[in-house]
């Protein structure tokens, strides 16, 4: 059994803002179901002010990936979309009062799913979103090199193991593990990289 806080479960057992949002404009999935999560992000966005009036998601997975999207979604209503978009999986998880290390990358499904949701909004298509998103680094779990810079240095990891609590990178076969130490080593040597 994991080590919940008192929030997490409460979101787990109560979750704000579940279902699909017949009304959406921007809608995010991230995840696969041969990956064991998936996490979609419905959003209501005013076109004239860019205002989020309303979120909804729906999630397969554990109780962190449901607690975690039900917080952002409550997290992004009543913010401008570029407000919005500061959230990082940093904050998702301060705001369920912390997430066992090795549930950290259901946090980081939240942030990937809010900029997915953006970018369908802001009619950025498939192939370009690619191009946004970066290389593919982990092929077992679709994670890209500008996923794992991003996590890298928003959290500060040094540590591949910690990579993979994060992304779920690595965690499979094991192939990618070289790749995303020599991003994790790219990432720490650049002191400008660093927030
Ligand atoms: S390619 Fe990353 S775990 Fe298999």
């Amino acid at each position: 059994m994991w080590d919940y806080s008192d929030k997490v479960m409460d979101y787990f057992r109560n979750p704000r803002n579940m279902g699909e949002l017949k009304d959406a404009n921007g809608i995010g999935k991230v995840g696969s179901m041969a990956c064991g999560d998936v996490m979609y992000l419905y959003l209501k966005i005013d076109p004239k002010t860019e205002v989020i009036e309303k979120a909804t998601f729906k999630t397969f997975g554990c109780a962190s990936a449901i607690a975690s999207a039900s917080i952002l979604t409550e997290m992004v209503i009543g913010k401008k979309i570029d407000e919005a978009l500061k959230i990082t999986n940093k904050d998702i998880v301060e705001a369920l009062g912390g997430l066992p290390q090795a549930k950290f990358h259901c946090s980081v499904m939240g942030s990937e799913a809010l900029e997915a949701a953006v970018n369908d909004y802001r009619g950025i298509k498939p192939e370009e979103k690619e191009e946004l998103e970066g290389k593919l680094v982990c092929k077992c779990f679709a994670v890209t090199d500008k996923l794992i810079e991003k996590v890298v240095r928003e959290n500060h990891l040094t540590t591949v193991e910690e990579v993979t609590a994060f992304t779920k990178a690595g965690g499979a076969c094991g192939s990618c593990k070289e790749e995303i130490k020599e991003i994790i080593d790219r990432v720490n040597s650049h002191p400008c990289c660093q927030i």
